[in-house]
């Protein structure tokens, strides 16, 4: 596995990274449109880009060239250490047996992580010496130099804490002056990272005004996230630098979004720039303006106060306020606001980003404010977040979108959180308004498998300002120590709102006493996991979905019995992500009929699972589980060594997924000390049944076996039980000649409504034609090199009869 140095300062661009920007493929919404699209992008969008170009040209002469940002890995700086070449480990570590000789800087810092792979994942070090390490706690005696201060003027509901109150003074000036960044390794990363990226921004031009699929298409909502971004990147750099350059560009980039500057067109002037249409849109801008009102409120006149703070009433908050408060007005946009609507469907992203960035524009201008509007809306927004945001994860954590909106959802809800806590000193009992929150972070440590997240249904958008930094809030707020020390080593770590949530105090190993399976067991979301180590990422790694096809926010697939299976740092079963977000009916419904599963991404056949008669899974299937793990948690030591019977398992009847004619159940087990992976379906009375697994790897199959070569690595796969005759085969992963047709609308249909290709992977299959009652298992053997003893037999054990001793 390929790595590179702790912490990027770009963030690379990686094919594997759930995180890495994605290149613009028109998948760039938030996640949920009610109505068709017209794509208006060609005949508005393209105009205003050209202007734009123009204009940006004109300006690029004044503010410097536009700096290249292709979000390349970067080497130009030197890491705190160097590093090896052979081993990726940094040259100074000369044992990696203990934490304490882990990644040491040369100002004496320790780093948990050694690197970052080529996945961005942290890479620690080997060995089972516990030296060092130990468990996850806040330091309650830590120096100064490690803590936060005490506040020295805490607020209360009924004192509002002054500005900058989004991250408050005496947290800017105990990183600066009181010498936190300094101080701590982690701080002083990501400060350096912030910094340098901001640095090399500021001669971007202001961001032009692109709508994606038109305005009530996917609108212009990576503008306003690209937007946010760099105000958050600018405002934190004046901060830490006292340099006005960075104030300046701030406020170019406002009075830009805001319409007012002369050289720049920005949507239209009847107060729908920030485009309601499509009101992530209005949201992220609001969550803009309030960081740069707030954050550089000291460095503003008392005119540009104002001035922020109209554009916020003006373009954001009136809009916000109408919705939440069921104004007639808002009918066309309000569907979010759950406590309006009743709507029990809201429980997604959409809502925690809407009601984050209100909530923030609200408390930063709540006491300029002379039209009252801040105070009301932010009574409308708690209410609705608490209905719908923070009931966004079923009960046991699971997200109910995706593993990747998660990232949209909790950055909005930890945003607005925050801004709670730091203005009013308490968050009016929104965390605490679900148990599933808390568990959300424990979800999304275990939704990570060891090359990409288990990233079942629609996943891909660009994040922007979206990272995984909630767990950082989290921590503090449920007093879960492990949520932060997990998170501080990963690259998205390096962002502004770190600076303010991690707490420095925080020391330990994070996958101290962690189980390594899980079954995450509420029906609407069930799914299971199991792993061979948290904390290298070269092993092994499993994950299983069986839930309830519908309550998604239509990000869903019809997926029962889907899996991703990593192995030797390599993904060897995978998922085919996103389809057209702008394509006919991609949003219409949840239901059997919608025109969401024409697409061979979202239809049965585009999963990891059987197919039978060719056709989709039934919407309203109720997938059993069953589950058993040998209880296995990783101890302070990186390595891990476990016997041979040290197992877990999963599996499901997912007969009603399939009509109920029959019995399908599909299970997935470790063998041979989690170094094997067998997937069994047993199956009564099915007819023309086809099991499909969609992999990169370059696939050869010789009968009953098929060898997967991936990275360099290579996996056999072999049907150790099946029906007479059950042979490999492999597939294009294309729509069949006997799906039903796709949508084909007007205009845009010819470039929207079809399938994506999926280039580069390959389907491999097993037919089985009218097989009767018949056990159908698959061993996946890693080909672990030297030392390796592979089981080539298992027992053959029903699924019914399947313990934790049966194989
Ligand atoms: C700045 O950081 C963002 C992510 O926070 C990234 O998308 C962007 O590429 C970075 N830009 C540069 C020039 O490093
Ligand atoms: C990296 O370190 C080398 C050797 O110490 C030095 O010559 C070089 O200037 C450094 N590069 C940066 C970008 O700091
Ligand atoms: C804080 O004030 C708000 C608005 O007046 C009120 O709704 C809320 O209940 C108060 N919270 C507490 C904890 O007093
Ligand atoms: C933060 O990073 C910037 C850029 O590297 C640097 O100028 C500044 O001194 C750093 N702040 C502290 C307190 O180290
Ligand atoms: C910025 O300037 C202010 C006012 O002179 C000063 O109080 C503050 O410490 C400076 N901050 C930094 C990071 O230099
Ligand atoms: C932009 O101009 C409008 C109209 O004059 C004004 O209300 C608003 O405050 C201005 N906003 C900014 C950020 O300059
Ligand atoms: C939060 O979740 C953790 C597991 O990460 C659990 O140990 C703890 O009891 C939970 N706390 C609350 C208040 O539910
Ligand atoms: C193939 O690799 C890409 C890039 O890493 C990944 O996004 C996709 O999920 C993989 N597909 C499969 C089927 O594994
Ligand atoms: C794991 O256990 C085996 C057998 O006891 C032993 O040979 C091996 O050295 C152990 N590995 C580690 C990393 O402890
Ligand atoms: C299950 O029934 C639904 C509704 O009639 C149908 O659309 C779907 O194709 C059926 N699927 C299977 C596998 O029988």
């Amino acid at each position: 596995m390929s790595q590179s140095k702790l912490y990027p300062e770009a963030y690379p661009m990686s094919s594997g990274n759930p995180n890495a920007a994605y290149s613009s493929d028109g998948v760039t919404g938030g996640g949920y449109q009610t109505k068709k699209k017209k794509n208006k992008w060609l005949w508005i969008g393209l105009p205003l880009l050209l202007l734009a170009i123009i204009i940006g040209a004109v300006l690029g002469g004044v503010l410097g060239s536009r700096k290249s940002n292709d979000g390349g890995a970067s080497t130009s700086s030197n890491a705190s250490s160097g590093t090896n070449a052979n081993t990726g480990v940094p040259s100074n570590v000369g044992s990696v047996n203990s934490a304490a000789a882990t990644n040491t800087g040369a100002n004496g810092e320790v780093y948990l992580a050694v690197a970052t792979d080529s996945y961005l994942l942290p890479v620690y070090a080997t060995g089972t010496a516990t030296a060092g390490y130990a468990a996850p706690t806040v330091d309650s005696s830590a120096s100064a130099k490690d803590s936060w201060p005490t506040d020295p003027s805490p607020p209360s509901n009924s004192s509002i804490r002054a500005n900058p109150r989004l991250a408050p003074a005496y947290k800017w000036e105990a990183l600066t002056s009181g010498g936190l960044i300094a101080n701590n390794p982690y701080f002083k990363q990501w400060n350096a990272t912030i910094v340098q990226n901001a640095s090399d921004t500021l001669g971007d031009d202001p961001t032009p005004y692109t709508e994606d699929g038109g305005l009530s298409g996917s609108g212009v909502l990576d503008v306003a996230r690209e937007i946010k971004l760099k105000v958050k990147n600018w405002a934190y750099a004046y901060k830490v630098t006292n340099e006005t350059q960075y104030a300046d560009r701030v406020w170019l980039e406002l009075q830009t979004a805001a319409g007012n500057n002369s050289a720049v067109s920005f949507g239209a002037d009847d107060g729908t720039r920030w485009n309601p249409a499509h009101f992530l849109d209005v949201a992220e801008f609001c969550a803009a303006f309030a960081i740069g009102y707030d954050w550089l409120y000291d460095f503003w006149t008392d005119e540009q106060r104002d001035a922020i703070m109209w554009s916020i009433i003006n373009l954001g908050l009136n809009l916000g306020h109408a919705a939440l408060s069921g104004d007639s007005s808002a009918s066309a946009y309000d569907w979010w606001a759950g406590s309006q609507t009743n709507n029990p469907e809201v429980n997604g992203n959409w809502n925690c980003v809407i009601n984050g960035g209100l909530t923030q524009a609200a408390i930063a201008i709540m006491d300029r404010d002379p039209t009252q509007i801040a105070a009301q809306t932010l009574a409308l927004t708690v209410p609705d977040a608490y209905n719908n945001c923070f009931q966004g994860p079923y009960s046991d954590g699971t997200w109910a979108e995706t593993a990747n909106y998660w990232y949209f959802g909790t950055t909005g809800a930890a945003e607005m959180v925050n801004a709670l806590i730091s203005a009013y000193g308490d968050d009016r009992g929104l965390a605490e308004s679900n148990p599933g929150f808390n568990l959300t972070s424990v979800f999304h440590m275990y939704v990570q498998g060891m090359t990409s997240l288990f990233n079942y249904g629609d996943h891909g958008p660009n994040k922007y300002s979206a990272t995984a930094n909630s767990l950082l809030l989290w921590a503090n707020v449920f007093d879960q120590p492990r949520y932060a020390l997990y998170q501080r080593d990963h690259y998205d770590a390096s962002e502004p709102w770190s600076m303010f949530w991690y707490n420095p105090a925080t020391t330990g190993t994070w996958w101290d006493g962690l189980a390594l399976d899980k079954h995450f067991d509420d029906p609407d979301g069930q799914w299971a996991t199991a792993r061979s180590s948290w904390s290298d990422n070269s092993g092994t790694y499993w994950a299983m979905k069986a839930s309830k096809l519908t309550g998604h926010q239509t990000h869903g697939d019809l997926d029962v019995g889907d899996f991703v299976l990593d192995a030797m740092g390599q993904r060897w079963a995978g998922e085919l992500g996103s389809g057209q977000y702008l394509s006919d009916g991609y949003f219409s419904s949840e239901t059997q009929d919608s025109q969401r599963w024409l697409y061979y991404r979202k239809r049965t056949e585009g999963q990891n699972t059987l197919l039978i008669d060719n056709l989709n899974q039934n919407v309203n299937a109720e997938p059993t589980g069953n589950w058993g793990s040998t209880g296995t948690a990783q101890g302070l030591a990186p390595s891990l060594n476990v016997s041979t019977s040290d197992t877990a398992y999963f599996w499901t009847d997912m007969t009603s997924a399939y009509n109920g004619t029959g019995g399908v159940k599909r299970g997935i087990r470790y063998i041979n000390g989690r170094k094997q992976i067998l997937l069994q379906d047993d199956v009564t009375t099915s007819p023309t049944l086809q099991w499909r697994m969609h992999t990169n790897a370059t696939v050869s199959t010789n009968q009953a076996t098929a060898t997967l070569t991936l990275g360099g690595e290579t996996l056999v796969a072999s049907i150790v039980q099946g029906p007479s005759g059950a042979a490999f085969s492999t597939a294009s992963p294309t729509r069949s000649s006997s799906d039903p047709a796709l949508p084909t609308g007007t205009g845009d249909a010819a470039t929207y409504d079809q399938d994506q290709s999926n280039d580069g992977v390959t389907v491999l299959t097993i037919d089985v034609a009218d097989g009767g009652s018949f056990s159908l298992q698959v061993l996946f053997t890693p080909q672990w090199g030297s030392g390796f003893t592979a089981v080539d037999t298992v027992n053959n054990v029903a699924l019914d009869s399947w313990s934790l001793t049966s194989h």
